[in-house]
């Protein structure tokens, strides 16, 4: 697929078939992360793949409970807090394969660099007709010492991006996007 039309056709895919997702794809979309350019080329990305679909409800839960329980009352709008209580809402919709791309490094450019990653893989996906979405109801509790040790990893890393991947039901029509902002400076 052409990259314009790789770009301009990815969505945030949030219902998916039950088949699962092979692994030499799954390899294949690590290997388009990592073409990434990356701060002094440190390239501080590490990747977990979880296809448990018992550790996934269990992130899911622990998710819920930690963002309904322990973030400031405020931050979330009231439609997020009402699929939180929602028993039946899994937060990574139930997607066959979770890949947290986790930064190695502290840093502000090891977070950056993990994004940029992030956003090569979900484009990869695209391009192979598979959907993806960032899992940004993840990312709380997953940095939590109870979520790294879920994902195995060591205390010091951070889990920067959870992406989840599968084969859509259906790519979903493209939402709106506000004018670009551009300020032209010429002289
Ligand atoms: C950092 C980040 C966090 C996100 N978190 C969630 C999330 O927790 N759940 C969800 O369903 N979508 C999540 N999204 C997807 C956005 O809602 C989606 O990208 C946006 O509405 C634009 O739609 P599009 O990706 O189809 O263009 C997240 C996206 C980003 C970049």
């Amino acid at each position: 697929m052409e990259i314009e039309k790789t770009i301009s056709s990815r969505r945030a895919v949030r219902a998916f078939r039950p088949e699962p997702v092979e692994e030499n794809t799954i390899r294949s979309l690590i290997g388009a992360a990592i073409e990434a350019p990356s701060a002094m080329n440190e390239q501080p990305w590490s990747f977990v793949v979880v296809r448990s679909q018992t550790l996934l409800d269990r992130i899911s839960q622990n998710c819920k409970e930690y963002m309904t329980h322990c973030l400031p009352a405020g931050l979330l709008p009231p439609h997020l807090r009402t699929s939180l209580a929602d028993p039946g809402f899994h937060i990574f919709y139930h997607a066959p394969v979770l890949i947290v791309i986790c930064s190695r490094v502290d840093g502000p450019w090891a977070t950056i660099d993990c994004t940029l990653a992030a956003e090569n893989l979900m484009l990869a996906a695209r391009s192979c007709g598979l959907g993806t979405c960032w899992i940004g109801f993840a990312q709380n509790w997953l940095g939590t010492e109870a979520g790294k040790q879920a994902l195995k990893l060591p205390a010091a890393w951070l889990p920067v991006a959870p992406i989840i991947v599968g084969h859509p039901v259906e790519f979903p029509p493209a939402v709106a996007r506000k004018p670009p902002e551009i300020t032209w400076i010429d002289q």
